[in-house]
C-alpha cells in the first residue's frame, strides 16, 4: 500500500492537546475557555487516563490542618529534587497550589473534609513545616481515590467549555516544518483512518513511560508516546535518568500502596520485625523521600532482612490503625491488598517492593510550558508551536526526585498554565498556512512500514526483553558495570525493532499495531534512560550509583538532555539549572546535604 492509498481525513484547530489525563484535560478546558478552538486527542476514554489511578492526594499549602507557607513547601521540593529542579518553575508550582486547589474545589471535586469543613489534608513524604523542622499536613485528598475524583471534574469541565474530542485516537507523529510543530498525525482506531490535524499550538499530554520496565505502578498505557513523538521529530528529552520507585507498590502484581498509607501511621517492618526507617531516617523515619525510603528496603533485602520465603520484600503495617481509620481513609487501599495480595489489612501486614512509579525525566520546558531545546547555545530556545506539560514533560520541578502528590499538582498547574499562555500570545481563528508538500507523507510511509513489518521478532519478545534489562541495570542501585553492560543491551534491542514482525495488517482495532507503535514509542525512552544513567557519575535524587556516592554538584548540578541518532546512537548534552527564583518573595535555596 502506498501512502496516497490512506484515507486521510484533516482538521484544522488553535490548539490540539493529545492527551486526556489531569495535565490534558486541564489545558484542553482552560484553552477552550479562552475561545480557542480547542481539539484533544485521546487513545483511552479520557476517565480511563492514568491519572484516574492517582490516590494520595495532591500537595498545597492550604494550612487547613496546622500551620502552612508556599515557600516551605517551596523549599520541601527544591530539597526533595536533589538541587536538580529549577527554582523559578518550583516557585510558580507551590505559590499557584493554592488557587488551583480551591479551583478544583469550587470546579466540584468531591475532597475529603475535616469536622469543620475545611479539605482534608494528609501527612506525605519530604512535606515539613518551617523549612524542615517537623512534619507538615499538606497533601489533599479525596480518601484514596483523589486523582479518580479530579480526572472526572476534568472531563466535565472540559464538556462544559466545549472542547471537541477525538476519543481512540493514537497520536502517531509531530508534524514538524522548519523546525516548529504545524500539527500532529493520528490515526482513528475504531474507522481506521488517518487523520491530519493542523493548529497553532499542539500540547503533548501523554502521561510517562513506566511500561519501559518490567514491574511498575502505571497503567499499560503509559508507553511514553509524547517522548517518542519527541524524539522521532529530533527533539532531545531531559533528566531521563531519573526514574521514580515508589516504596510500596506490592510485591509480585506491582499495584500502588499510596504514600498516604504511612501519612495516616502506616509504617514498614523487616524480617526481624525491625521498624528500620528509623535507622535510615531517623526525624521522617517511613514519610522520608522516596528516593531515601526505596533504598533503605533495597538494603534491607540485599543484607538478608527482607521478608518472606524468598526474604526478597519488606512488609507494610496498617492493622494498628483500625478498621474505622481504614474504612474513612484508605478504603481503596484495602480493596486492593484483599484482591491483589490476599490480605485482610486490618489483621495482617500486606507484602510490598519499591515499584517503578514516575519519571522526572520529560520533554524540556519553561514554566509556560513551551517546548524548549538548545539552539546555538540559548538552553531556553523555545520550539515554535509545541508545549508539553504533565509527567512527559522536564519543567523541572521534580529535579530529580519528585514528592509524593507534586505530580497531580504538576498537571493541574502546568495544564492551566499552558492555557493561559496560549490565551495571551494565540489568535483565535488565526489562519494557517497550508501545511509543506511531503511533511505528511513521511509521517505515513513510517506507519506504514511499521504496519507492513514482516521481520522474525514478534513485538512481545523485544518488549519483554526490553523491561528485563531495565529492571535489572537502571534499577534502585546503578554501578558503572550494570550501566554499561545495561546499555549495550538496550541498543542492540533498540535496533532489534527493525526486525518486528505485525502480524494483523488491518486498520481497524488493530491491537497489534498498536502495541508495536507503543513499543518504538518505549524503545526511545529506554535508551536516552540507559544511556543518560550512564553518562551522570554521581548518585543525586533517584540516581543512585555506587561508583560515585555523593552528589557533586560542582560538575553535575546540570540537566541531561539526550537526542537518538542513527542506529541508537544517544547524543548527550546539557542545561544549566535555573538557581534563580520568579519573584523576589523568596530566594534562592542554595545547595546542601540532604537529611531527613
Ligand atoms: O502514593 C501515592 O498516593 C502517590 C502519589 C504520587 O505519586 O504523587
Amino acid at each position: 500500500m502506498s501512502t496516497a492509498d490512506y484515507k486521510i481525513v484533516e482538521h484544522t484547530y488553535d490548539v490540539v492537546v493529545v492527551g486526556a489525563g489531569g495535565a490534558g484535560l486541564r489545558a484542553t478546558f482552560g484553552m477552550a475557555q479562552t475561545g480557542l478552538r480547542t481539539a484533544c486527542i485521546t487513545k483511552v476514554f479520557p476517565t480511563r487516563s492514568h491519572t484516574v489511578a492517582a490516590q494520595g492526594g495532591i500537595s498545597a499549602a492550604l494550612g487547613n490542618m496546622g500551620p502552612d507557607m508556599w515557600q516551605w513547601h517551596m523549599y520541601d521540593t527544591v530539597k526533595g529534587a536533589d538541587w536538580l529542579g529549577d527554582q523559578d518553575a518550583i516557585e510558580y508550582m507551590c505559590r499557584e497550589a493554592i488557587p488551583a486547589i480551591i479551583e478544583l474545589e469550587h470546579q466540584g471535586v468531591p475532597f475529603s473534609r475535616t469536622e469543620d469543613g475545611k479539605i482534608y489534608q494528609r501527612p506525605f513524604g519530604g512535606m515539613t513545616m518551617n523549612y524542615g523542622e517537623s512534619q507538615a499536613q499538606r497533601t489533599c485528598a479525596a480518601a484514596d481515590r483523589t486523582g479518580h475524583a479530579i480526572l472526572h471534574t476534568l472531563y466535565q469541565q472540559s464538556l462544559k467549555h466545549e472542547a471537541e474530542f477525538f476519543i481512540e485516537y493514537f497520536a502517531l507523529d509531530l508534524i514538524m516544518e522548519d523546525g516548529a510543530c504545524r500539527g500532529v498525525l493520528a490515526w482513528n482506531l475504531a474507522e481506521g483512518t488517518l487523520h491530519v490535524f493542523r493548529a497553532q499550538m499542539v500540547v503533548l499530554a501523554t502521561g510517562g513511560y513506566g511500561r519501559a520496565y518490567f514491574s511498575a505502578t502505571s497503567a499499560h498505557t503509559c508507553t511514553g508516546d509524547g517522548y517518542g513523538m519527541a524524539l522521532r521529530a529530533g527533539l532531545p528529552v531531559q533528566d531521563m535518568e531519573f526514574v521514580q520507585f515508589h516504596p510500596t507498590g506490592i510485591y509480585g502484581a506491582g499495584c500502588l500502596l499510596t504514600e498516604g498509607c504511612r501519612g495516616e501511621g502506616g509504617y514498614l517492618t523487616n524480617a526481624n520485625g525491625e521498624r528500620f526507617m528509623e535507622r535510615y531516617a531517623p526525624n521522617a523515619k517511613d514519610l522520608a523521600s522516596r528516593d531515601v525510603v526505596s533504598r533503605s528496603m533495597t538494603i534491607e533485602i540485599r543484607e538478608g532482612r527482607g521478608v518472606g520465603e524468598h526474604q526478597d520484600h519488606i512488609y507494610l503495617h496498617l492493622e494498628h490503625l483500625g478498621p474505622e481509620v481504614i474504612h474513612e481513609r484508605l478504603p481503596g487501599i484495602a480493596e486492593t491488598a484483599r484482591i491483589f495480595s490476599g490480605v485482610d489489612v486490618t489483621k495482617e501486614p500486606i507484602p510490598v517492593l519499591p515499584t517503578v512509579h514516575y519519571n522526572m525525566g520529560g520533554i524540556p520546558t519553561n514554566y509556560h510550558g513551551e517546548v524548549v531545546d538548545l539552539v546555538d547555545g540559548n538552553p531556553d530556545a523555545v520550539v515554535p508551536g509545541l508545549m508539553a506539560i504533565g509527567e512527559t514533560a522536564c519543567v523541572s520541578v521534580h529535579g530529580a526526585n519528585r514528592l509524593g502528590s507534586n505530580s497531580l499538582l504538576d498537571l493541574v498547574v502546568f495544564g492551566r498554565a499552558a492555557a493561559l499562555r496560549c490565551g495571551a500570545t494565540l489568535t483565535r481563528g488565526a489562519p494557517q498556512k497550508p501545511l509543506q508538500a511531503g511533511s505528511v507523507d513521511k509521517l505515513i510511509e513510517r506507519f506504514d512500514r511499521i504496519r507492513n513489518a514482516s521481520g522474525s521478532k514478534s513485538t512481545a519478545q523485544i518488549r519483554a526483553a526490553m523491561q528485563r534489562t531495565m529492571q535489572n541495570d537502571a534499577a534502585v542501585f546503578r554501578t558503572d558495570a550494570t550501566l554499561a553492560q545495561g546499555l549495550t543491551a538496550i541498543t542492540e534491542i533498540y535496533n532489534s525493532f527493525a526486525d518486528v514482525k505485525v502480524s494483523d495488517r488491518s486498520l481497524v482495532w488493530n491491537s497489534d499495531l498498536v502495541e508495536t507503535l507503543e513499543l518504538d514509542n518505549l524503545l526511545g525512552c529506554a535508551l536516552t534512560t540507559m544511556a543518560s544513567a550512564n553518562n551522570r557519575k554521581e548518585s543525586r535524587g533517584a540516581h543512585a550509583h555506587e561508583d560515585y556516592p555523593e552528589r557533586d554538584d560542582v560538575t553535575w548540578m546540570k540537566h541531561t538532555l539526550a537526542y537518538v541518532e542513527e542506529g541508537g546512537a544517544v547524543k548527550i548534552d546539557y542545561r544549566p539549572v535555573h538557581t534563580y527564583t520568579l519573584t523576589n518573595e523568596i530566594e534562592y535555596i542554595a545547595p546542601k546535604k540532604r537529611t531527613y
